[in-house]
């Protein structure tokens, strides 16, 4: 089988890698890819959010299957593109992708399937978000409509920093989803989906603030660890049941079936289980430490996700241990980060057992040297007997990775591997105590 690869940052450089893995896949290519996803494929450099570029490219090469891994490329409609051209894609339709694209939309089928999320209000003016975020008081959680690479959320205790974020997205012409605010331990769980069948990947936990014990603005993700060891028994049944199957269903029955990833980020509240957001696609940086566990072939399993055959999959297999991916940001991130910076240090890195390096915002320069290119820039992800010997190795990494004015937290996985968290969640809990009796 040979498979495109679509977008240029971590997950799609850990996408390739765990492709490579699959005996079935023959040839993998990316584009536009970065220096990581370079050394291991060829990458071409066309613009991934051009349905017709990428459908062009996917009919050049005669590949078998085409994975799209950035909501943008998907919420331009790029899967729509390839499909048209007659070749097998993993990633949902623009229609579908409005799953994330707007989060009023999500909101509208989490509604029509009964899923349980945070009560929420859409806002158009000023008077409107004054409205509604005293309608659900403190803390308040501001979000923009549209896009925002997980950057266009403000949750905060201050009224008037609440209302000033709404107006910056009144200003540029969009509108906001401000919520109840959602206690409790965050999870994602990315379930494949072949507009039918549902198959849940093992959960995994996010940091997104830029630092340490969850302070500073949202990032992308700044590291994530799985499995979750203290994690409800029931809970990958209690999204599949009450949150995937349920959105997959509405998804069918509206005209526009969901093929690729739902991302469901979750928290587990005291009050049960409920839906943060939808994604459409992998998490990045989850990816990196999921499909360092996966034993399952990841070339059939998307293969079957495009071609509605998730039905005929095997139970997945996963390795028993922990993974921990820890990432290296460009100094200013999340801001406009500094770039061009030399990167050294990355052999000694993977010469670490159960360690190795997923680039994001990488590339050569002229030189052919690695340079920094984004504000996430690479990875470190480890492998370990536990969380524990996990974390230990992936920051022996990062220790090792030379990058002037580079950025880490300290605390990934920190929490879990001391046994600090602590679940309450009613939902759960009834639902394993259920599937026990
Ligand atoms: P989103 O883009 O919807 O994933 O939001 C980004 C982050 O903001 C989430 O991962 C949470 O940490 C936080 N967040 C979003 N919605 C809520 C909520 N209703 N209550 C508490 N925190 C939230
Ligand atoms: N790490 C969260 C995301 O990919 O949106």
């Amino acid at each position: 089988m040979k498979v495109l690869v679509i977008g240029p940052g971590g997950r799609e450089h850990a996408i390739v890698r765990s492709l490579l893995a699959d005996p079935n896949v023959s040839e993998v290519h990316a584009a536009p890819g970065n220096a990581g996803i370079g050394k291991l494929v060829p990458t071409h450099a066309i613009d991934a959010n051009d349905p017709d570029a990428v459908a062009a490219l996917a009919t050049r090469l005669a590949v078998d299957l085409v994975v799209v891994g950035p909501e943008a490329p998907l919420a331009a409609g790029v899967s729509d593109a390839v499909r048209e051209a007659g070749i097998p894609v993993f990633g949902p339709s623009k229609a579908a992708a409005q799953l994330e694209a707007s989060k009023a939309f999500a909101k509208e089928v989490m509604a029509e399937a009964g899923v349980p999320t945070a009560m929420a209000r859409v806002a158009s003016n000023a008077a409107e978000a004054a409205d509604a975020l005293d309608t659900f008081g403190a803390p308040y959680v501001v979000k923009d409509d549209g896009l925002a690479a997980g950057k266009g959320v403000v949750v905060t205790r201050d009224r008037d920093e609440a209302l000033a974020h709404a107006q910056s997205c009144f200003d540029a012409g969009g509108t906001v989803v401000i919520e109840e605010f959602l206690d409790g331990p965050e999870v994602s769980v990315f379930v494949l989906c072949d507009g039918r069948t549902t198959v849940a990947l093992s959960p995994a936990q996010d940091f997104k603030r830029i630092f340490d014990n969850d302070e500073g603005p949202n990032t992308g993700g700044m590291g994530a660890y799985t499995p979750l060891d203290w994690a409800p028994e029931g809970l990958v049944q209690e999204v599949i049941d009450r949150v995937a199957q349920p959105t997959v269903n509405q998804m069918a029955h509206r005209g526009t079936p969901f093929v690729g990833v739902l991302f469901v980020g979750l928290a587990l509240t005291s009050r049960g289980t409920r839906v943060i957001e939808f994604n459409v696609r992998f998490g990045d940086p989850e990816t990196q430490a999921v499909l360092a566990r996966l034993k399952t072939p990841l070339g059939g399993l998307l293969m079957a996700a495009a071609k509605g055959e998730l039905d005929k999959v095997q139970p997945l297999r996963w390795s028993k241990e922990s993974a921990v991916a820890v990432v290296v940001a460009a100094e200013n991130y999340p801001g406009t980060p500094r770039t061009g910076d030399r990167i050294r240090g990355l052999k000694k890195v993977e010469a670490i057992e159960g360690v190795h390096v997923i680039h994001a915002g990488t590339k050569l320069d002229d030189e052919g040297k690695v340079v920094s290119a984004g504000g996430r820039v690479l990875a470190v992800v480890a492998l370990g007997t536990d969380l524990v010997e996990a974390r230990e190795r992936a920051y022996d990494g990062v220790e090792l990775v030379q990058l002037d004015g580079g950025q880490f937290r300290t605390d990934i996985g920190g929490k879990a591997a001391r046994g600090e968290i602590k679940v309450t969640a009613p939902g759960a809990a009834a639902a394993a105590a259920k599937a026990k009796a």
